[in-house]
């Protein structure tokens, strides 16, 4: 989206690290509302790379486990506000699921790396103090330990064995 490039400015760690967050953004809010900011020209670190799907509740806890193994610092979703969901209860839905998925990514300490927003298709001012202050956290929490610790240690089965206890873990609690 030629907008984003626009809007986004690049993020300074101070040892030169940024974050990398991966943004789940629903097709009728908060893509929009990411859109938004862009033509807006309000600015946001370029720590963002934004996935649309069509609802917020077509983030399955899989992807966030994908994103995370594959070395994501953060994780946002970002769907409309509850009452606008275009799927009528999708963005409910998606709030207990991820809530679920978070209790089990507290496990692994991975919990804050996690974050749920309503933001709608006016609000591009929110997206973007939404990104900078998702971004200000993940800093402050440092780079996603899968990247600098665990990955090289684990081979291909240990990653597998990880995440799916992680996923049987949010479908027992999102069960419960
Ligand atoms: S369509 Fe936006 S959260 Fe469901």
């Amino acid at each position: 989206m030629s907008t984003e490039a626009t809007a986004a400015k690049p993020a300074q760690g101070g040892n030169g690290w940024e974050p990398n967050i991966l943004a789940f953004c629903c097709n009728w809010c908060s893509y929009a509302g990411a859109d938004l900011a862009g033509v807006s020209r309000f600015q946001y670190p370029a720590t963002v790379k934004i996935l649309r799907v069509m609802c917020s509740s077509r983030v399955e806890p899989a992807f966030i486990l994908k994103a995370l193994k594959d070395g994501a610092d953060g994780v946002l979703i970002a769907g409309c506000h509850i009452g606008d969901c275009h799927y009528i209860d999708g963005n409910k839905n998606a709030e207990v699921r991820i809530n679920n998925t978070r209790k089990a990514l507290a496990k692994l300490g991975f919990d804050k790396r996690l974050r749920l927003e309503w933001v709608s298709a006016s609000e591009g001012l929110r997206f973007s103090e939404v990104i900078k202050e998702f971004t200000e956290e993940i800093k402050n929490l440092g780079q996603n330990p899968v990247k600098i610790d665990i990955k090289p240690q684990m081979n291909a089965d240990e990653r597998r064995l990880n995440a799916s206890s992680v996923r049987s873990a949010a479908n027992v609690q999102g069960s419960e």
